[in-house]
């Protein structure tokens, strides 16, 4: 049995906690932390387990894997101090906005030895994962394209726009993971537009909300993202990869099955409002992967390179943008 402590309960961690607690199986959810003391002792009555600081977590004895669900300015910190802790890690992502802090985290996982996962639940969706499944068994053949669309259904607000490191960081950032994930090669060249289309305030904070970037990868395949901050029928996501022997896509659930068939027209169901219910099944499956993971041993299912390599598109992205031109990148 792995016990596991959550620091920081906001949007995802509140999430993670709930599903450590009720559907991972051979974990415990042992404690819940956040610096809003009310949120953390709310999270902890409803799932009945401890409330600690963020620090107490790190000494505890008891606790044997840290997720760290936290405002992501403060992963570089919570990871290097989880790590001395000798505890095992799960980070949300981003893991920073800075490569050198990103690198500066890994140094400290790789010099305590502890078990490391990053949060790119996506890999998880049953969905998405039949795409790269359909690749690496080469039911397709050999990959040309791959085609990534990912639009949210509003905005988050202004000010968290403004911490957020921009679209690439923040939301395009799962985006850069699918495209590595489903193609299975690394990224060599990275070529971005952006403009604002949906809210001006948010150009006003220096940010983009519609985006496209193309990818080059090692093998020569190339994949486009799609990126907006507001599509108003729901959370668009959709993954295709074509190859010399065919296509495989993962198409958007609708909200549930039923449709309604009448003389003139076929009614079809909305998509799931966001991620939270999208991808449900990823956040479960996640969680069984990273207990497997630190209770069994082998390679991480998302390592600290994984999570490394879409801060660096990220910022070439922000840079393709800012200069016009694409950027080359060390294939990450
Ligand atoms: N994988 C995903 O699908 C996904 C989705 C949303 C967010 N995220 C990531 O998860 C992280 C959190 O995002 P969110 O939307 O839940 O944010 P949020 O603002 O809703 O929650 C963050 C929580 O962390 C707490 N916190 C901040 N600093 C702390 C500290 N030093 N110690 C203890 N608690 C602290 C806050 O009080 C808050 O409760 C971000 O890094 C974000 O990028 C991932």
């Amino acid at each position: 049995m792995l016990k596991i402590a959550v620091a920081g309960v906001g949007r995802i961690g509140k999430m993670h906690a709930e599903i450590i607690a009720r559907q991972t199986a051979n974990a415990q959810l042992v404690a819940v932390a956040d610096i809003n003391e009310d949120a953390a002792k709310s999270i902890a009555g409803q799932l009945q387990v401890e409330h600690a600081t963020v620090d107490q977590l790190f000494s505890a004895s008891n606790i044997d894997a840290i997720a760290i669900c936290t405002s992501t300015d403060t992963h570089v910190e919570l990871i290097e101090k989880a790590a001395k802790a000798g505890k095992a890690i799960f980070c949300e992502k981003p893991l920073s906005l800075d490569v050198e802090k990103v690198d500066q985290s890994l140094r400290a996982v790789d010099a305590a030895n502890v078990p490391f996962m990053v949060g790119f639940n996506r890999r998880f969706d049953p969905g998405h994962k039949s795409v790269r499944d359909a690749v690496q068994s080469k039911a397709i053949g050999e990959v040309h394209l791959a085609r990534i669309t990912s639009r949210d259904p509003a905005p988050p607000p202004i000010e968290y726009i403004k911490v957020s490191g921009g679209i690439f960081m923040d939301m395009t950032i799962h985006d850069f993971d699918m495209a590595r994930y489903v193609v299975g090669s690394p990224v060599v060249e990275v070529f971005a537009m952006g403009a604002v289309l949906v809210d001006p305030r948010i150009g006003e904070a220096g940010d983009i909300d519609t985006a496209v970037v193309t990818l080059k990868h090692l093998n020569g395949a190339m994949t486009v993202i799609d990126n907006s901050r507001q599509a108003v029928y729901g959370y668009d996501q959709r993954v295709e990869v074509f190859g010399s022997a065919g296509m495989a896509i993962s198409d958007n659930p609708r909200s549930h099955n039923g449709s309604v068939f009448s003389e003139t027209k076929v009614q079809d169901q909305n998509l799931p409002y966001f991620f939270l219910e999208r991808y449900t099944a990823s956040y479960i499956n996640e969680w069984a992967a990273f207990v497997e993971y630190v209770l069994n041993g082998g390679p991480s299912p998302v390592s600290g390179l994984d999570g490394k390599a879409p801060v660096i598109l990220g910022l070439a992205a922000k840079e393709s943008v800012r200069t016009g031109n694409p950027v080359k990148v060390d294939g990450v």
